[in-house]
């Protein structure tokens, strides 16, 4: 009998930002660069990832009468992080596929620690509860001043006729929070986060995603 070989725990890239920053539209490039280099690649996004973590996230985007209390918005965004993690990301990783997210935990931290005013211990009691020891590998946050976010999600918007959830639809000192809790984490930890010039065109911004994409991975193999 021929021994069985583990594999290698696959790794995790996620991609963070505020709204309009370009995370979506960087996925596939970040996708298609790993692709091209033969390795499996998963791509995933929060919060959602599998049906019922996506059933979660109408729950935390759509518009309602009654006000979504802010312990209440971040259980479910933990809710549908445990069965993201439980139905897709930690199934792939364990076979050895990397897996490329659209926001993990760092948007908690920014959108419920920044925004709503969260205190970021209790955040980080349950990334602890939810997560163990599973952290992303690497995090490119895409960083850019407000107005210039705002204009490229209004585009979006405007082009796919779509309306404002319940996120988007918030107030610039929110984003101004947000973006703050973001670049405050990757200060504190360099190591894990690479902070991307968002503000550029789309081949700007690209070629930094992938000297940061060659520079950390040549450092994993
Ligand atoms: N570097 C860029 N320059 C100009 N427009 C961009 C750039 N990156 C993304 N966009 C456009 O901005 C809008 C928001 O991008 P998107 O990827 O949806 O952002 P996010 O997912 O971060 O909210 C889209 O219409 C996208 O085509
Ligand atoms: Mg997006």
């Amino acid at each position: 009998m021929s021994p069985q070989v583990t594999p290698t725990r696959g790794r995790f890239i996620t991609l963070e930002g505020g709204e309009g920053v370009g995370k979506s539209t960087n996925l596939g490039f970040v996708v298609d660069f790993l692709r091209g280099q033969g390795i499996e690649v998963v791509e995933t996004r929060e919060p959602g990832g599998t049906p019922r973590a996506e059933a979660m996230r109408q729950l935390l985007l759509a518009h309602g009468d009654e006000p979504l209390d802010s312990d209440a918005e971040l259980l479910l965004v933990f809710a549908a992080r445990a069965q993201h993690l439980a139905g897709k990301i930690r199934p792939a990783l364990e076979r050895g596929a990397w897996v490329v997210s659209d926001r993990f935990t760092d948007a908690t931290f920014a959108y419920q620690g920044g925004g709503r005013g969260i205190d970021a211990e209790r955040i980080a009691l349950l990334e602890q509860f939810v997560q163990r020891e599973l952290a992303p590998d690497l995090t490119l946050l895409l960083d850019m001043p407000l107005e210039a976010a705002e204009q490229r999600l209004a585009g979006r918007l405007d082009r796919r006729g779509e309306v404002r959830d319940r996120f988007e639809q918030e107030q610039r000192d929110f984003f101004e929070r947000v973006r703050d809790a973001y670049l405050a984490r990757a200060a504190a930890d360099p190591q894990r986060m690479s902070v991307i010039d968002a503000s550029g065109s789309l081949d700007e911004v690209q070629a930094q995603i992938a000297q940061q994409l060659r520079n950390r991975t040549a450092a994993w193999s």
